[in-house]
């Protein structure tokens, strides 16, 4: 109630996380949705206009049975646009996909019809106050929607200037979500791409550049990191686009079915064979072909992708005359193919083929502040999955995300996000909800111990945002080369920045 005075402002976090795209199920063949695919450009909007264009008029929407003329008229004085009555007629102010403030009587409904206005409660742009009483807060229902829905709550005698603090409380407070929002830059209609830091920034520069040329292009980045959806940008920026963008994951089919899920087959081919199946290379033609996971695709078909690159022509198991087929190849993995070609296990001659232009993705540690942005761009996309109204994270989750690993990238934030929605118990997600109870807390520990933690952090990701490109590390870093080599060894950087950088 009013003496606990309204807390939880939402922190500016942003989160991911991705089980739901079936991206990895492979194979999968992706219509170009024609709508999407005439921009050359990586358009940066914001998910959702920013509240500022529509801050001229602030609504304010009061449901109970019988409004106070006189509350309507103070908060009409304070320059609330005021819709009173009962929300069956009032329900149309939030139906605008601007912020709106909420009073609701609870003293005037029945338990019965409370839980009518749930929905009404639920709106995720309406901040609601509830106005209450003893005899009404002894009903759980009541708690219920309060606990859930509303910013506060006030016991009469109502105080108008109570009333008014917490109205424009609230509607800060779900203005404010959206200011975050505002920030999170995109680059699909359906698929967004979120990314604000100058590591993400050079990606879509090259998402741009790379996309007008017909180049093979090799992308390499941990998993999660956004191959796939980076490999579909290209296409829909290319002049390929209104072609079929085909994708096939090396490494989800049995070494015996590659051979013909790639070329396809003639009737007859082999027992079985009852009729002509298409490959995926075929099925392609006039597009793009993304071959994921090309780390694992076993030699002898490297050695049918390479005759293939060499003669753009395929055979089909059991056929006679090869076919032209016309594609683009993008390929991805997230294994050390350097080192796979070292320990004889990828040709050279192939990757040279494949890899004429090559895109880097950063893994999601090294993204600073788009982990929050990213954080609250799934939250935005997700929250209604969840029964409570959800408006941000909890500084406890901020504080993990920052300090967590994300080894599974933005793949791993959209699954942790989606559970926290479905699991958090109050309006905003924690750390616990968020399954990184572990990653907060001050831990002990004596002075020198943090700074050479923090040092250890700082270089680390440092060194990430720069491709472990050493001279240009120490120069943000405002250190020598010399130096930076030097604590890099003293931190034991150094074998995993030669590891990630044969990987990058
Ligand atoms: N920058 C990003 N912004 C928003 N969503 C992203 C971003 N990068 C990846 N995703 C999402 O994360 C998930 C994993 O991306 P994906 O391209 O399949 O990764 P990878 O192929 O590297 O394993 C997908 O659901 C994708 O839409
Ligand atoms: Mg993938």
């Amino acid at each position: 109630m009013f003496e606990s005075v309204p807390v939880s402002v939402p922190a500016p976090g942003k989160t991911t996380l991705d089980s739901m795209l079936p991206t990895s199920i492979l194979p999968t063949v992706i219509p170009v949705a024609p709508g999407l695919s005439g921009a050359p450009d990586l358009p940066i909007v914001p998910i959702i206009p920013t509240p500022h264009a529509t801050a001229a008029v602030r609504n304010l929407l009061y449901i109970a049975q019988a409004p106070n003329e006189a509350l309507v008229t103070y908060l009409k004085s304070l320059g609330w646009k005021v819709s009173a009555g009962s929300l069956a007629t009032q329900a149309s102010v939030l139906k605008t996909d601007t912020p709106v403030a909420g009073i609701v009587d609870m003293t005037s409904f029945s338990a019965r019809e409370l839980t009518a206005l749930e929905p009404a409660l639920r709106h995720q742009r309406a901040g609601w106050i509830a106005l209450t009483d003893d005899t009404h807060l002894a009903d759980p229902v009541v708690c219920h929607l309060i606990r859930h829905f509303c910013f506060d709550f006030v016991k009469g005698p109502f105080s108008h200037a109570t009333i008014g603090y917490l109205v424009d409380h609230a509607y800060g407070m779900v203005s404010l979500g959206d200011i975050d929002l505002a920030d999170t830059p995109t680059v699909f209609g359906d698929e967004q791409m979120v990314g604000t830091c100058e590591a993400m920034q050079q990606l879509f520069r090259t998402i741009r550049k790379v996309a007008n040329t017909d180049a093979n292009v090799f992308i390499t980045g941990e998993s999660g990191t956004g191959k796939e959806l980076t490999a579909v940008a290209i296409h829909e920026r290319s002049p390929r686009r209104k072609g079929p963008f085909v994708a096939i994951n090396c490494g989800a089919i049995g070494n015996h079915l590659i051979q013909s899920e790639l070329f396809g087959y003639e009737r007859g081919a082999f027992t079985g064979a009852n009729q002509r199946k298409i490959g995926r290379v075929e099925e392609a033609d006039g597009g793009t072909l993304f071959l994921d996971e090309i780390g694992d695709l076993p030699l002898d078909s490297q050695v049918h992708l390479l005759r293939f690159l060499q003669e753009r022509k395929i055979d089909r198991l059991g056929g006679h005359d090869p076919i032209a087929v016309n594609v683009r190849i993008i390929s991805a993995t997230h294994i050390d193919l350097e080192a796979a070609m070292a320990a004889g296990r990828f040709r050279t001659d192939l990757f040279h083929r494949l890899c004429v232009l090559r895109v880097d993705e950063p893994p999601l540690r090294a993204r600073g502040k788009d982990i929050e942005i990213l954080a609250l761009h799934v939250l935005h996309k997700f929250r209604s999955d969840g029964r409570r109204k959800i408006v941000g994270f909890a500084p406890s989750a901020i504080e993990a995300m920052y300090s967590y690993a994300w080894t599974g990238n933005v793949r791993e934030m959209i699954n942790r996000v989606r559970r926290a929605i479905v699991m958090a118990e109050n309006k905003l997600i924690t750390a616990d909800d968020l399954g990184l109870g572990h990653c907060t807390g001050i831990e002990s520990t004596t002075l020198a111990a943090a700074r050479d933690a923090a040092e250890k952090r700082a270089i680390e990701l440092t060194l990430l945002r720069h491709r472990h490109r050493l001279a240009e590390a120490a120069a943000e870093l405002g250190i020598s080369r010399v130096t930076l080599y030097r604590l890099m060894v003293a931190h034991g950087l150094r074998g995993a920045a030669m590891v990630t950088g044969a990987d990058a």
